[in-house]
């Protein structure tokens, strides 16, 4: 089916089914185009909480549709590629938890959403990259163990230096390919840039950012500043709103590294998303027991956001 049609498709079968298109920052423009909502995972998940439709087709990747269906069980949730994980959820399961917080009994987890629902469902409180500061200050415990990204949990600790933030070893393979010679290069090609990143990228490359947030705050902050020059540290799917969000105002936007690209977060295509609409294929399903207390977790993260 060419492109045209297939956007057709989608929104006939969107009304005729009472299906609701939520797509993640990443997503490539196509997806992002046709989507009810593009957002951030913290914007994703509150929006998962609340939404009317009878059918979630979550264009993210796995953790974000289960997170959608731990949200709202009685929700059909789809997502367009099965093939679409998330190689930093997939560093820890609960049996390494399990092992980490005994190593640090007493502790309470707090749990990126990146992450499996077994492993939620092991945690005291969910977090994501732009919450996580306001959920460790928001907890009584100065000790925490903070799973399973440990660059953003280095990026956290070192803004709440009264607290002990213990980090478990993930990371994302995305963010981690960069190279501090493509940010010297970067600034000596653009002179003048800022650089946003996100906080998921390697310390040293925070510390050189001008500003560090989640997909949606760099989004934003690109947006309402005065300066012109932007170096993006961050999954190559932001650009597409950057540019549209920023078209006429003489604003550039630079990524710092080609090899930033997400594989997983491309596995999705225009021509999934019909099929999962038109057969309801790939629904995602949580067991019930591991459903609610994983969103006892979630639901602590939303009242702190
Ligand atoms: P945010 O949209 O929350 O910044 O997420 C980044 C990410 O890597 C999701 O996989
Ligand atoms: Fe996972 Fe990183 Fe891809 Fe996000 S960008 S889905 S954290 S591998």
């Amino acid at each position: 089916m060419i492109k045209a049609d297939l956007i057709k498709e989608i929104s006939r079968l969107k009304k005729e089914k009472n299906a609701i298109i939520l797509a993640h920052n990443y997503q490539i423009p196509d997806i992002q185009d046709i989507a009810d909502i593009v957002g951030d995972s913290l914007k994703l998940s509150q929006e998962a909480s609340k939404l009317d439709a009878k059918i979630i087709v979550l264009s993210g990747v796995h953790f974000m549709a289960e997170s959608a269906k731990i949200l709202s069980p009685e929700k059909k949730v789809l997502i367009p590629s099965m093939n679409a994980g998330c190689p930093m959820a997939e560093m820890i399961n609960v049996e390494k938890l399990r092992e980490f917080k005994a190593q640090h009994k007493g502790a309470p987890v707090i749990c990126y959403v990146n992450s499996s629902a077994e492993v939620k469902a092991e945690s005291d409180i969910c977090c994501t990259s732009s919450n996580a500061l306001k959920i460790v200050k928001g907890l009584k415990e100065d000790k925490i163990l903070f799973i399973p990204d440990r660059n953003l949990g280095d990026y956290i600790s070192k803004q709440v230096p009264e607290k002990e933030v213990i980090s478990y070893n993930g990371f994302c393979v995305t963010h981690n390919r960069i190279r501090m010679e493509e940010i010297d290069e970067a600034f000596e090609k653009h002179k003048g840039a800022l650089l946003l990143a996100h906080p998921e990228c390697d310390p040293e490359v925070v510390k050189r950012a001008d500003f560090v947030g989640s997909t949606t705050e760099i989004i934003n902050y690109a947006k309402s500043s005065s300066e012109k020059v932007f170096i993006i540290g961050t999954e190559i799917g932001v650009m597409h709103k950057l540019e549209n969000d920023n078209r006429g105002t003489g604003k550039e936007f630079y990524l710092l590294s080609d090899s930033l690209v997400c594989s997983n977060m491309k596995q999705n295509k225009l021509e999934d998303i019909y099929t999962v609409l038109r057969d309801e294929t790939n629904e995602i399903f949580v067991d019930e027991e591991i459903r609610l207390k994983a969103k006892k977790s979630l639901d602590r993260m939303l009242e702190l956001s």
